[in-house]
């Protein structure tokens, strides 16, 4: 039944040219939000269009009224009124380690205690730790643990991910992480390949590089379950040199490129992703402003995830403003793994705005319009922003203010998500 989503208070619809918003265009509300009063028809999941909301109420209702965000059948309409609350995009992820197994809570103490990412790394910890709890998951029990992971992220208004592997670093475990992340519903998913995330315990790096290249990236190729390729690029994982050497095959292969990149310390990964034409360099975090320039140049958004160093106890955080200062496109996301356990999108604008002094609006572009360029909707349509003939994915927050999205550290903000044109009450 098609939905009629009326009075609605604020709406960032954030529908302005194609491609990513850079510089003023993120922050420029008159071009961004509509005031308060439009309303929104819905049908198979598009957004048909988008008017004044008494105008709508006439046309397809007779002037009825329905019964808020419940929702009452008027004429064979679904109507919902939004009783002026704000409404933004459906949220997008745009980097996530969604699939794993095990815990490891303990190395926050062993941080504190003075050990680094690194060392605990070199001691078993770390991503090997999570790889040998992750390969004894069934299918099944990677798919449950996906499916509850989804719910709170849809909780929190995300509606599609990027949803990467890297947990089993064997051509079988990291397909069946990829399998699991097909059989996953209730966001729209995008599936990275992300089997040099490290070497395996067995094995040595170059050795696995080999068989990566001989054997699981044609298994990954073979069974067309992933869109992207990843690699942590990073002094101490994987080299440059083995990085383009993966990518290239995988381009050649027809995957998009994501790449990790400049986490900890400038190893000149960003350059790489640029010259590669990937879609994203993430993290990026201390990556120099010449590879910065040269990403934006070549089409390759930063992707920045602030919740990284927040979960590492770390207060420097990626320069999110002097990109937008110098026009170069980026977007922000959750990096949920082990080591970071936030679904939360508002919570990374929380990080955004109150940590990195990002403007709420340009924020909200970040992990919705943005991130949206660099993910790819499940049914190839428009999302990240709310116009006619773009996916019916929004959020109705609990306030009649938009800004209220990243205001709310630890409480989803939202008091209803719209996944494909179905409303979920939070
Ligand atoms: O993006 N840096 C590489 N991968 C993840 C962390 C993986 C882990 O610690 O398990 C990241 O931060
Ligand atoms: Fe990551």
């Amino acid at each position: 039944m098609p939905t009629l989503l009326l009075e609605l208070g604020p709406l960032a619809h954030l529908a302005l040219g194609e491609g990513p918003l850079t510089g003023q265009q993120m922050l420029d509300d008159e071009s961004l939000v509509e005031a308060e009063g439009q309303g929104i028809f819905i049908d198979e999941g598009v957004i048909q269009r988008i008017s004044e909301s008494d105008e709508m109420r006439a046309e397809y209702i007779g002037g009825k009224r329905g019964f808020g965000l419940v929702g009452e059948e008027i004429e064979g309409i679904t109507v919902i009124e939004a009783g002026g609350r704000a409404v933004v995009p459906g949220l997008v992820d745009s980097h996530t380690h969604l699939l794993w197994g095990g815990d490891r809570s303990r190395e926050m103490r062993w941080r504190l205690q003075g050990e680094s990412y690194q060392s605990i790394a070199k001691r078993g910890g770390g991503i090997v730790h999570t790889v040998q709890q992750t390969r004894s998951m069934r299918l099944e029990d990677l798919i449950t643990t996906g499916l509850a992971r989804v719910e709170i992220a849809l909780s929190n208004g995300t509606t599609a991910m990027e949803v990467k592997s890297g947990y089993g670093l064997s051509t079988d475990s990291e397909l069946r992480l990829l399998e699991a992340a097909s059989q996953l519903q209730g966001v729209s998913i995008d599936s990275t390949w992300l089997g040099a995330h490290a070497p395996p315990p067995e094995m040595e790096r170059g050795a696995y590089v080999e068989q990566i290249l001989a054997e699981q990236l044609p298994a990954v190729l073979e069974s067309g379950l992933a869109q992207s390729a990843d690699v942590f690029c990073e002094p101490g994982w994987f080299t440059l040199e083995e990085t383009e050497d993966i990518c290239k095959a995988a381009m050649d292969g027809g995957l998009d490129i994501r790449l990790h990149v400049d986490e900890f310390v400038d190893g000149g990964g960003l350059s790489l992703a640029a010259e590669l034409g990937a879609l994203s360099g993430d993290h990026a975090h201390w990556s120099d402003s010449q590879a910065r320039a040269e990403a934006s140049a070549a089409g390759t958004l930063q992707c920045f995830l602030p919740g990284t160093p927040f979960s590492m106890g770390e207060t420097h955080f990626p320069p999110a403003n002097e990109c937008i200062e110098s026009e170069f496109p980026w977007c922000a996301a959750s990096d949920f793994n082990p080591n970071c356990q936030i679904l939360s999108l508002p919570f990374i604008g929380n990080l955004l705005s109150q940590r990195m002094g990002v403007d709420p609006l340009a924020s909200l572009v970040a992990v919705s319009r943005n991130s949206a360029c660099v993910t790819r909707h499940e049914k190839g349509l428009k999302h990240g922003m709310l116009v006619e003939g773009g996916a019916a994915d929004l959020n109705i927050l609990d306030s009649p203010f938009w800004e209220s999205w990243c205001q709310r550290p630890g409480i989803s903000p939202f008091a209803a998500t719209m996944k494909d044109g179905d409303l979920m009450l939070h």
